[in-house]
């Protein structure tokens, strides 16, 4: 999928009041992905999600749609080290996940920020900048001319980040990129991935996480594994 929606949501006092306590009545775990404009916004975001009824918060620092938003800061050591040190101070109940853009040239760098300035984990891939062009009218497709792409083409090329930040740091990693199935949250668990999450793939199908579970737990019965945390990083390079 090549996407250009903006983050555009009805703020975070919206989504306390009418989004997060139907969240709740659900049994799962609730992590709340957030993104500002400036790192006061983001700051002032953690703020605010500190005294919320959440499990955990995601900061993305990375979206591609968002001019001299997100990703001025997410593309750089400095600019991850100073947002993530600066909305620790501030969400002191709750974990923080920085999300990383695939958008450099080596994401060791941005989740080594990450960790350096106190996350409590990483999370990645988000989509990766793309421009798809109509060959007829001469114009890109999408109206803000380039956009991220997601799902099953990206796959490979975040399978390959979350195994080169599991080797660059310690704190555990959500990988995402892709995923559809069982096999594709195994591909991630081995390359270093505590924890995966899917997004295109719901478009495709809605239960696909549903499905993705069950598929994870039939290659556990397959190659009789008990424990699941057993298998991450337990890929063996050539
Ligand atoms: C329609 C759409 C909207 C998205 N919105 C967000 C967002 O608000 N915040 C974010 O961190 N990532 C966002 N993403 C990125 C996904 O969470 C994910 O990191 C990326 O698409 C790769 O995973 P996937 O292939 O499973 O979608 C969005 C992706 C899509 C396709």
């Amino acid at each position: 999928m090549l996407n250009s929606i903006g983050l555009q949501n009805p703020g975070v006092e919206y989504f306390m009041e009418y989004d997060l306590p139907w969240l709740r009545t659900q049994d799962v775990a609730v992590i709340v992905n957030a993104c500002g404009s400036t790192i006061e916004d983001y700051v002032e975001l953690c703020k605010i999600l500190n005294k919320a009824d959440i499990d955990g918060v995601e900061l993305n620092l990375s979206c591609p749609n968002v001019c001299a938003g997100c990703m001025a800061f997410g593309t750089t050591y400095d600019g991850v080290k100073e947002i993530t040190k600066e909305c620790k101070k501030v969400l002191t109940s709750k974990p923080l996940i920085i999300k990383l853009t695939p958008n450099v040239t080596d994401i060791t760098l941005t989740a080594k920020a990450a960790e350096d300035a106190g996350a409590d984990a990483v999370s990645l891939i988000n989509t990766l900048l793309a421009m798809s062009i109509n060959i007829n009218t001469r114009k890109p497709y999408l109206a803000n001319n380039t956009g991220g792409l997601s799902g099953p083409a990206i796959r490979p090329v975040a399978v390959r980040m979350v195994y080169q930040v599991s080797q660059a740091v310690n704190i555990p990693i959500l990988g995402m990129g892709g995923i559809i199935n069982g096999d594709d949250a195994v591909e991630f668990m081995l390359a270093g991935a505590s924890a995966v999450s899917i997004g295109a793939g719901n478009f495709i199908d809605p239960y696909t996480s549903v499905n993705t579970v069950k598929g994870i737990e039939e290659y556990m019965k397959k190659h009789n594994i008990e424990n699941i945390n057993g298998i991450v990083g337990k890929v063996e390079m050539n």
